[in-house]
Order: C-alpha cells, then sequence, then structure tokens
C-alpha cells in the first residue's frame, strides 16, 4: 500500500499540470456555481460529454437558477431534458433545485449526497468541482485509470472503489476541483477503454506500471455482468383526425413521461382497434441499464379518439410532451 501511495503521490502534480494544458473547453467549466455544477453532473451520469454539451446550455437559458428550476412544472422540465435519458434524473435535479431554494447551498459532503440524485460519485464530484472539499469520486473511469497506474488486477466492484477513494483521499491536493476533473479528464480523452489508450500523451507514461509492461489492456479486470431482461412490447401509433394518441407512464421506469400507448406482446391491445392490417410497421429495440425492450410498432388510423388517451398533433407533441428515445424510430411517423 505504501509503495502505491508513494506513486499516486507522485502523479498527482503532474495530473494536474497535464490537465491544466490540455483540459477541453466544456460548458460546465465557465461560471460555475454549485447549481450550474449539479446540473451538469446530472446530465452526465450514464451520458457522454458529447450528448451533455447543447442540452446542459440550452436547459440554464431555461432554467438559470435553483429559483427557476424550483418553480418549472414537470413537463416542462421534462421536455427540457427531453432526448438524454434515463428521466429519473430529471426529476431528481427539479426537486434537489427546490432544496437548494429552501435551504441554500449545502456546506458538507452529507449535506451534498442528501439531494436528490445525488450517489457517492456524484456527492464527491460536486465536493471537489463546487465546495473545494477533498472528497473523491470515483467511477468506472477513474478505476480504469488506476487499475492500470497500479497494475491492480482486483476485480471491478464497489470494494475497489472504496479502496481507491481511500487512497485518493491521501494524497488530495489543495485544488480539489482541477484534480476530480483531472482524473475524469484522463479516463476520457487519454487511458481510453476498449484496448486503444493514447500513452504517448499520457502525463503517467513514466509512472504508470501497466504501461511499462505493455500490458494496459489487461485492465481493468472485469467483474461478471448480469445478464439484461428482455421484454417484448407491442406499441400503438394512434392517428385519429391529424392528432395522435399518447399515454402518461405513471409509475416505474420512465415514469412521468408520454409514450406512445402500448402493451406487452402477450396481452391484449389497451384499447379497440379497427379491423384490417396497420399502415405501416416496424421493429425496434431499446437497452436500458438493466432492461432491454424489443418493440414492433404499428401505426393504425382509427374512427374515435379512445377517451382514455390524450390526443395531440405531431407539432403539439414536438413542442410540449417528451416523448423517451426509446419510442424514437416510432416518432417518424407522426407528421
Ligand atoms: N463526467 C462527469 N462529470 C464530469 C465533468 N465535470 N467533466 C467531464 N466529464 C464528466
Amino acid at each position: 500500500m505504501d509503495r502505491d501511495i508513494e506513486l499516486l503521490q507522485r502523479a498527482v502534480p503532474r495530473l494536474l499540470s497535464w490537465f491544466r494544458e490540455n483540459k477541453r473547453d466544456l460548458p460546465w467549466r465557465h461560471d460555475r456555481t454549485f447549481y450550474t455544477s449539479l446540473v451538469a453532473e446530472l446530465m452526465l451520469q450514464q451520458t457522454r460529454v458529447e450528448a451533455v454539451k447543447e442540452k446542459y446550455v440550452a436547459f440554464l437559458e431555461k432554467f438559470p437558477t435553483e429559483r427557476d428550476l424550483a418553480a418549472a412544472s414537470e413537463d416542462e422540465v421534462m421536455k427540457a431534458w427531453e432526448g438524454l435519458g434515463y428521466y429519473s434524473r430529471a426529476r431528481n435535479l427539479k426537486s434537489a433545485a427546490e432544496t437548494l431554494f429552501a435551504e441554500g447551498t449545502p456546506r458538507t459532503w452529507e449535506g451534498v449526497k442528501s439531494l436528490a440524485g445525488v450517489g457517492d460519485y456524484t456527492a464527491g464530484a460536486l465536493c471537489s468541482i463546487a465546495l473545494g472539499l477533498k472528497e473523491p469520486a470515483v467511477d468506472g473511469n477513474v478505476v480504469r485509470i488506476l487499475t492500470r497506474l497500479f497494475a491492480d488486477g482486483s476485480a471491478e466492484g464497489d470494494a475497489l472503489k472504496r479502496k481507491f477513494k481511500e487512497m485518493l483521499r491521501q494524497v488530495y491536493p489543495n485544488d480539489t476541483a482541477d484534480f476530480c476533473e483531472g482524473l475524469m479528464e484522463l479516463g476520457a480523452i487519454v487511458c481510453l477503454p476498449n484496448g486503444v489508450p493514447l500513452c504517448g500523451a499520457c502525463p503517467w507514461r513514466e509512472l504508470c506500471r501497466a504501461h511499462l509492461c505493455g500490458e494496459e489492456e489487461r485492465y481493468p479486470v472485469r467483474a461478471e455482468k448480469k445478464a439484461r431482461r428482455v421484454e417484448h412490447l407491442n406499441v400503438y401509433v394512434l392517428r385519429c383526425g391529424g392528432k395522435y394518441a399518447l399515454r402518461k407512464r405513471t409509475e416505474g421506469l420512465l415514469k412521468g413521461l408520454w409514450e406512445f400507448p402500448n402493451s406487452p406482446a402477450s396481452a391484449p391491445p389497451p384499447c379497440p382497434l379497427p379491423q384490417g392490417k396497420a399502415l405501416a410497421e416496424r421493429t425496434a429495440k431499446h437497452v436500458f441499464t438493466h432492461v432491454e425492450w424489443r418493440m414492433t410498432g404499428r401505426l393504425w388510423e382509427t374512427e374515435e379518439p379512445f377517451p382514455a388517451f390524450l390526443w395531440a398533433t405531431a407539432e403539439e407533441i414536438g413542442r410540449e410532451y417528451a416523448i423517451p428515445s426509446a419510442f424514437k424510430a416510432f416518432k417518424d411517423w407522426l407528421k
């Protein structure tokens, strides 16, 4: 352990100088407040930087402060989140904004962690980036760069994250923001997964045990993954007088979002359908963290607007109703 801490101590200043020279110009790295960092970090959970950039700017234009977000309606927030996926984050962000507005900015790790949607990693990131607290943020990317630095063959998982957090705590520099983002940045643009690390550009190339042995690709050692559950769904795109049927999801995955009516492939349709063949048919797949949907979508023209659904034109849907990306393949039918 001491040998590893010594190595890590030597790695810190190299990372800081490298980060200051090479960091990407990302919108959340300007004019930071606790609130803007919170928006960025929740958006960046499970979503790539490239996908977040534009959404982040547009979101803050719409809701520049926690006060604006706290006052917004859930539908407005969902609409601004559209396309980012994992919508519970949007609901959490609104709830966290309400807490910030009511109670002010938290000052401790516990205070940050108690905000809705903030897990250990995000709490570490917010403490380091927005509050100057020496609280490490360790996710899969940080695990990857550290398993390579130490040539650590432990399997990925919570125990390894805890070990690395403890080690980082011992060497955390005063510039907590640059250190935290430097670790993220190295994982994002140099120490890449899947066999293509750009070791020639790495500030740790003279220290990294995996690189010195030419064994970057052996790390991190993967833990066994559980298979995803597969669900088969029929999706009904119903058109009536130029309007389309929508239904609000009231629980579980994608709660609070609007969807085309759908039901498990083994269940009957959610409303009576016209006789004959559908106007169009296509299949699509959407992969969530723990579930995979295999969907068969059909477009139908109905005579009566079935009253259990909300009926809206394509234009209204585009403007007001957030439909999750899972149904993207069927949105092409709207006109
Ligand atoms: N991923 C999570 N947080 C990030 C940040 N602040 N900058 C870049 N990538 C990130």
